[in-house]
């Protein structure tokens, strides 16, 4: 298999392969080792419908679906639509600040695709912080400090507001929720920092001044150039990653400026799940 390195010790880009036709299994196996070894990969000139996007990440594991009903699409709930073009059921329009996807759910989602359909010419980019990386390179007195050590999650911290707000509905099904900030991978001997800094409420049984600014040493050891990946869209993009090891950002970008990303993601199988 032929891939490009991207990033200082993960993300690659696999090269040649047309992801929405069927892939023999020991390919499919080869895509699946090198996608948990980079953290992130990317595939280049797909060509993508829902259906053949579903059926790519289900090849994987069982489909995820946000916990949030507001987000999902009315034509196929696995597939969430991320634009801001005039057709768009709700626009994305904002920057968002680094997070891990859905860790405020009791099994989070274990990876997450984005295909590009039409590329801003400037900004929106998806920005990838290597936790795994970070883990390794942390200070031994920082580690000290978050071995063994649990964060709540939270679907809406407070007093930080997201871009589409939950209903009383979905405020009252998602309850706050607990993992433990230093974890080894599901199917490799490699631990990572468990962050998302969008969503991190409280650290151990430290008081909610003390978390923020223990989350914010975390963060910017992980957000260091050194562990970080900048994704430009062009259109075409497909881009999967493991919300294992990595977490995200995307960058502001003009409203005027045309932005549309599917996405979609699968769960790791219910005993792997969390916490490990
Ligand atoms: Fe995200």
């Amino acid at each position: 298999m032929q891939t490009r390195p991207l990033a200082n010790g993960f993300a690659i880009e696999i090269i040649g392969i047309d992801v929405s036709v069927p892939l023999d299994d020991s390919l499919f196996a080869d895509i699946k080792a090198m996608w948990m070894e980079h953290r992130v990969v990317v595939f280049k000139g797909q060509s993508l419908d829902d259906d053949s996007l579903a059926d790519f990440a289900e090849r994987f594991g069982p489909l995820f679906v946000h916990a949030q009903s507001s987000l999902l699409s009315s034509k196929r709930k696995e597939i969430m639509e991320l634009s801001n073009l005039p057709d768009a059921e709700r626009k994305t329009v904002h920057e968002l600040d680094w997070h891990t996807d859905q860790t405020y759910t009791p099994k989070p989602v274990f990876a997450t695709m984005l295909f590009g359909v039409v590329a801003p010419r400037e900004g929106g980019e998806t920005l990838f912080a290597d936790l795994a990386g970070a883990y390794a390179s942390m200070p031994a007195a920082l580690k000290a400090r978050i071995e063994g050590v649990k964060a709540v999650y939270s679907a809406e911290p407070r007093p930080r507001v997201r871009e589409t707000p939950l209903t009383e509905e979905e405020r009252a099904r998602i309850p706050d929720c607990t993992h433990p900030i230093v974890r080894t991978h599901p199917y490799l001997n490699r631990k990572a920092v468990y962050l998302s800094p969008l969503h991190m409420a409280r650290i151990g049984d430290l008081p909610e001044d003390a978390s923020f600014q223990l989350m914010k040493e975390l963060t910017a050891h992980a957000t260091q150039p050194a562990h970080v990946y900048r994704h430009k869209w062009t259109e075409g993009d497909l881009v999967m990653w493991d919300n294992t090891s990595v977490m995200h950002r995307r960058t502001p970008f003009p409203p005027d400026e045309p932005r549309h990303l599917k996405r979609a993601g699968f769960y790791l199988p219910d005993e792997l799940a969390v916490p490990f």
